[in-house]
């Protein structure tokens, strides 16, 4: 450790990164502003940025473009997708290609300045704190993200689903104006004589002629078990970790694969205690913590300080906070059908094509019941989620198991694991008010959020809308 932590006041509330774009910048800027920690989700941002400037850009994005160091990629974005007054209801919205693993500099310069508008939107006018967070899994996409957020002074950064090692090491590249590459991980099984690694790089003299000197933002990986956090104290090097997010599999989101590897007939993951980090041991490696997963009450945060963390990551509750960027009229459905009684929770290790455990709401309506999910037509495009894979001539290929059935298995996929996905993509755009236009309807939605969330302790049948203020001044009510 480099630094004494007693020494260090930290904020003990962390509101819980929410993609796509549910904790975008008004919600993390409303949190900051509190004094406690505001954080982004950085996944997805250019075609959110994309889809809101095809809607007559509500919330003049272009204002903060317009601080962004590339001039000229932003006047490009606008001229392309800025549409005075929005695209008619019922149009189709354009979108960017998707990234492979070399992709032309121009989606990067995409990339990075719809992160960083979502930063200088958060951050403008304060000295509170904000912080991104990023799918360690979204490898194609991390480091254009991480530049674009370091450009607008992030102040720190939070990655989860999956193990960060080449992150935390490439933050300082980038800091430093060096060329940052991260693994990739590839399926070659198809191909006899793959080479042994494949990287995605950025370089940031691609992105701006003359990169400046940026400060290292904090990193806090988000770990589910106490052994996973020791291996990332062991391989990354030191200095690089401020702090761990601790979270149980009751979280909202993505949840870790149950250690045991069991699952129940639906193919939905069976915990255990193995599934718990031992914080007698996250106290003997000597960082700060964030306890997250269930952490949603005054009685919790008190118990997080008790048992040694610096304090909780909450998410669910934040996410049908006023600020969330869900539409006011799905934060007053979804509070109103909760305090009915009518959602449940289910923890669905199908529905995500990143093979990782995603939290599910069954709501009337919604993609969350399978049912529905089961009706909808595949449609793949946003690709996000693609799994990277050679072909047998050792071409690079991607592929999605949520994508059609008979275009996943003529790219090698086996059918089987194409079972009982839904798409994340469009159905997280969809929860935001950004659904895509079909000529069958619009995508549907797909809401997460965690097993707590049906004790909500906000908000009423009467008036079902809340604050992020009145989050935090519940957490603190004790
Ligand atoms: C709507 C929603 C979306 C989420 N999206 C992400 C995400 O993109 N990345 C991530 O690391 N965690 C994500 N989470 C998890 C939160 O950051 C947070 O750790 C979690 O919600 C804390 O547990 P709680 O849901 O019991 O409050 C999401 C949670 C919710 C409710």
């Amino acid at each position: 450790m480099l630094v004494n932590q007693e020494t260090i006041q930290r904020p003990k509330i962390i509101q819980g990164g929410m993609g796509v774009s549910v904790s975008g910048w008004k919600l993390a800027r409303a949190v900051a502003l509190k004094g406690e920690i505001g954080v982004i989700s950085g996944i997805c941002l250019d075609n959110v940025m994309v889809r809101e400037l095809q809607n007559g850009d509500p919330e003049n994005r272009r204002e903060a473009l317009s601080h962004y160091p590339d001039q000229n990629i932003v006047e490009e974005i606008i001229d392309e997708f800025y549409v005075e007054g929005g695209i008619p209801p019922d149009q189709p919205y354009k979108l960017l290609p998707i990234h492979g693993v070399e992709p032309p500099a121009r989606l990067q310069r995409i990339l990075s300045a719809a992160v960083f508008s979502e930063v200088f939107m958060a951050k403008h006018n304060h000295h509170g704190i904000v912080g991104m967070n990023l799918l360690s899994k979204l490898k194609r996409y991390s480091l254009a993200c991480l530049y674009g957020a370091m450009l607008a002074d992030v102040d720190l950064i939070i990655m989860g689903a999956g193990i960060p090692v080449d992150e935390a090491e490439q933050i300082s590249n980038l800091a430093a104006g060096k060329v940052a590459k991260l693994s990739i991980d590839i399926d070659k099984s198809a191909c006899s004589n793959p080479y042994d690694s494949y990287f995605y790089e950025l370089d940031p003299e691609a992105l701006l002629p003359s990169p400046p000197e940026l400060p290292v933002p904090d990193f806090y990986p988000i770990v589910s078990t106490d052994t996973l956090a020791r291996i990332l104290d062991h391989k990354i090097t030191e200095g690089m970790i401020t702090g761990f997010v601790v979270e149980r599999p009751i979280a909202g989101g993505h949840n870790a694969p149950p250690r045991n590897k069991q699952y129940d007939d639906q193919g939905n993951p069976i915990y255990d205690h193995r599934d718990q980090a031992r914080l007698d041991k996250m106290l003997e490696l000597d960082y700060p913590f964030y306890l997250a997963g269930g952490f949603g009450s005054p009685e919790d945060l008190q118990d997080a300080l008790d048992r040694g963390a610096s304090g909780i990551q909450v998410g669910s509750i934040f996410s049908l906070a006023r600020e969330s960027n869900y539409p006011v009229e799905t934060t007053e459905r979804l509070i109103t059908e909760i305090h009915r009684g009518n959602v449940r929770v289910r923890t669905d290790g199908r529905v995500s094509s990143t093979g990782f455990p995603f939290k599910v709401l069954e709501v009337e309506g919604t993609l969350g019941i399978i049912e529905n999910m089961l009706q909808r037509r595949r449609v793949c495009e946003l690709g996000y989620l693609k799994q990277i894979y050679l072909d047998e001539a050792g071409n690079i290929k991607h592929r999605c198991p949520s994508e059609p059935v008979a275009s996943y298995k003529a790219k090698g996929g086996k059918e089987a694991e194409t079972e009982r996905r839904g798409c994340l993509c469009n159905a997280l755009f969809a929860n935001i008010g950004l659904a895509q236009r079909r000529p069958w309807g619009n995508e549907g939605e797909i809401f997460t959020a965690g097993d707590e969330i049906v004790n909500l302790p906000l908000g009423s049948l009467e008036n079902p809308e809340y604050t992020a203020s009145e989050v935090i001044d519940y957490l603190y009510s004790k």
